[in-house]
């Protein structure tokens, strides 16, 4: 049988996927999350052995937690960064780890909080905003994310060039530290995402107005990221693809975004929604962002990731077959399994590709 016709004997999940040149050897990726565990941005055991589960669990993509590049970028004192050369050598260790011990891509989501900073651990938020040790938070305008929100501060065009610079900076440090893939979060209502947002975009001074004025901003900072990142590195961005919310983006205008993001050099989109403002929606059933990253692969033709709710092998291969996302972001799933890949692999048959050092699970899987 030749490579190609193997390859394509496989479920859709477990077809490898190309981005400029990176390739993804399935298509879940762990899905950015928060956990709150890092100290003054640094990473340590907790994130590699969290991120390194995952990876030796057999994900094809390893996404990190919103990393912040600046420390007054942080959602919480607890977030992880990239805003210092010292944290340079530690994400390293957990990227070579990756590496290492699995055959996972690994890709930092890099973010500024903006007006959803400055508050404390997931954990510890029965109040927003951190009483003491605090810090002035910014946004396009002067508008709350929710009532108890601490009031940010609204950007200068001098701080919208800073926070670019910053961007840069950051990337040049991920490639430092050996990152095969950028996200750049432009979703749920931090920073980027709150220029793109009618409903905490504001401005008058062609940084707001238009969509095409809301854009500017981001398209800027992707832009010069992608004059420092390597040609054949990929770059994605985490969007919210509409608000849910009257007056706010609406799916229409998650497409124009996509456009504008993938004319601007952009590889791959990664499709969210909402937590633009503090305003609580619904917990919605079943695969409900999947639409929002359907239309813009159908309008644009370009990559595409989905996420929300995925927990089976059933809706993933769905989902890449009936060419609705090209990746699967498996969240909170991956916190109750981290080992759903090769799970999911043995149950379909598949050789779960363990590691060499777990090779004896074939045969008390054989003798079961
Ligand atoms: C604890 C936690 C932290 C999260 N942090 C981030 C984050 O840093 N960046 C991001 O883009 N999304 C973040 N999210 C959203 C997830 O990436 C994902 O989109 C969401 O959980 C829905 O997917 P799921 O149903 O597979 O969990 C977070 C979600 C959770 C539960």
């Amino acid at each position: 049988m030749s490579a190609q016709s193997a390859t394509s004997a496989l479920p859709p999940m477990f077809q490898p996927i190309t981005l400029r040149g990176l390739t993804v050897p399935n298509r879940i990726a762990l899905s950015p999350m928060c956990m709150y565990s890092a100290v003054e941005g640094t990473v340590g055991d907790f994130q590699l052995v969290h991120l390194g589960s995952r990876a030796q669990g057999g994900v094809g993509l390893v996404l990190t937690e919103m990393t912040n590049v600046r420390a007054d970028g942080r959602i919480s004192p607890g977030c992880a960064g990239l805003w210092r050369p010292e944290h340079v050598a530690p994400w390293k260790r957990v990227v070579d780890f990756v590496h290492r011990e699995s055959e996972a891509k690994i890709g930092i989501q890099l973010a500024h909080a903006g007006r959803k900073g400055s508050v404390p651990v997931a954990w510890e938020r029965s109040a927003r905003g951190l009483a003491e040790r605090g810090w002035e938070i910014i946004a396009p305008s002067a508008i709350r994310f929710s009532d108890d929100s601490p009031m940010p501060r609204a950007m200068t065009t001098d701080d919208i060039a800073d926070i670019t610079n910053c961007f840069v900076q950051s990337t040049k440090w991920a490639l430092e530290a050996g990152f095969d893939l950028i996200e750049l979060h432009m979703g749920h209502g931090y920073l980027l995402s709150s220029f793109m947002s009618p409903l905490s975009n504001k401005r008058t001074d062609g940084y707001g107005g238009s969509l095409e004025a809301r854009m500017r901003f981001p398209l800027e900072v992707l832009r010069a990221v992608r004059a420092v990142w390597p040609e054949d590195k990929p770059i994605s961005a985490r969007v919210s693809a509409i608000d849910w919310e009257e007056g706010g983006n609406k799916i229409e205008d998650g497409v124009e975004i996509a456009k504008m993001l993938f004319d601007a050099g952009l590889d791959i989109i990664d499709v969210s929604s909402g937590n633009v403002t503090g305003e609580r929606r619904p917990e919605l059933p079943g695969l409900f962002q999947t639409p929002f990253s359907e239309a813009i692969r159908k309008a644009t033709g370009k990559p595409t990731m989905t996420v929300g709710n995925i927990r089976n092998a059933d809706d993933a291969n769905a989902v890449i077959s009936e060419g609705r996302a090209d990746i699967c972001c498996v969240g909170r799933y991956h916190l109750y399994d981290p080992y759903f890949v090769r799970h999911a692999a043995h149950e379909q048959g598949i050789d779960p590709n363990w590691p060499k050092q777990y090779l004896n699970v074939r045969r008390m899987l054989a003798s079961s």
